[in-house]
């Protein structure tokens, strides 16, 4: 992906100096090291993006790396938007029935998720008790702060207005988890200064079926740390798959950590068929963040093309290798 993302910036004046860091499960499994202190500081202070490549080795099941490396990151640089655009790029990528699988125009897939990144049940708190015990109990706390929801809120309703969308969908569970009625609250409350903007609620189970049965007419999500890590690989499957799934991490304002959806693949290594597409698109997202707009349409109207034309990689029907589907994007670069 990164010489296709490379092309593209270059193409548009822009050249990226980049810098390949160990950090893996190979240097976990190796040293006992995640991400030290001296490369989180470096990340810090020192680069305009951090693209992530994807994290998760059945060597460590526990994952401890890609927690440490991916949340740490996203925690420690307060990278509170987890952006994750989901656009139908070719109606042959949807599984949804070929009457709906709308190419275009108003009826399109389109939709883009604000997942709140920085808190909910992702900060690992709670208590284990009695374990190994018939009263073994595991608590798990979520953590919903006004300031947290309303940024991540107010972040939606911004993107929103400054792309000419027209609704926000709110989704939560609050009818059954009363600390989260927050959310509700502070939707009204930021949604009031964005008149123009319409607004909804959805509960989450509702949302999920109706993004299943009517996804065209979602514009803007926005929702929890967990719901929307759901939904997101929801919307992935509504758009040809994790192969094609790109998102970023941001705090407006500074560098951000742009990673796919997708996590490593375990069962594909070695065979050269893992599709480069959500990292391309994902360095999409990099390069807007960089000021960079016309060489991200760049990368997406390449995407476009290719997935249109071929060749493409198993996930996505075809034969092709990484390395074809790399070398036709590079091809399909205007
Ligand atoms: C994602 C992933 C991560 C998450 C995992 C690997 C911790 O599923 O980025 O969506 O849950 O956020
Ligand atoms: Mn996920």
């Amino acid at each position: 992906a990164l010489p296709v993302i490379e092309a593209a910036a270059r193409t548009e004046g822009l050249t990226l100096d980049t810098e390949r860091l160990p950090y893996s499960a190979d240097h976990y499994l190796r040293t006992g090291e995640t991400l030290p202190d001296e490369a989180f500081e470096h990340l810090r202070d020192d680069v305009d993006g951090i693209l992530l490549g994807a994290l998760g080795d059945p060597r460590v099941p526990g994952n401890e790396h890609a927690r440490d490396i991916l949340l740490g990151l996203r925690f420690r640089l307060d990278l509170y938007i987890n952006f994750r655009p989901t656009r139908l790029f070719h109606p042959k990528l949807s599984p949804l029935r070929a009457d709906r699988r709308a190419d275009g125009g108003s009826t399109a897939i389109d939709f883009v998720i604000f997942r709140e990144n920085t808190e909910g049940q992702y900060l690992g708190k709670g208590r284990s008790e009695s374990i190994g015990t018939p009263d073994e109990v595991h608590v798990s706390e979520e953590v919903n702060t006004r300031k947290g929801v309303a940024r991540i809120i107010e972040a939606a309703f911004a993107w929103a207005a400054a792309h000419g969308k027209t609704r926000v969908t709110m989704s939560d569970k609050s009818n059954a988890i009363q600390f989260q009625r927050i959310w509700g609250r502070l939707f009204q409350e930021i949604g009031d200064r964005y008149p123009d903007i319409q607004r909804e609620h959805r509960y989450v189970d509702a949302l999920a079926l109706e993004l299943v049965r009517e996804p065209e007419r979602f514009q803007v999500i926005v929702t929890t740390n967990l719901y929307g890590d759901i939904l997101s690989d929801l919307g992935a499957g509504l758009i040809g798959g994790l192969g094609i799934a790109a998102s970023a991490n941001l705090h407006p304002g500074r560098p951000g950590l742009f990673e796919p959806v997708h996590g490593s693949a375990p069962p594909l290594v070695g065979k050269g068929v893992a599709n480069p597409m959500a990292t391309v698109l994902t360095g999409a997202l990099m390069l807007e963040q960089l000021g960079c707009a016309a060489g991200a349409m760049k990368l997406e109207r390449a995407v476009e093309r290719v997935v249109a034309s071929g060749p493409l990689t198993p996930d996505l029907g075809g034969q092709g290798s990484t390395a074809e589907v790399a070398r036709a994007l590079l091809d399909a670069l205007d």
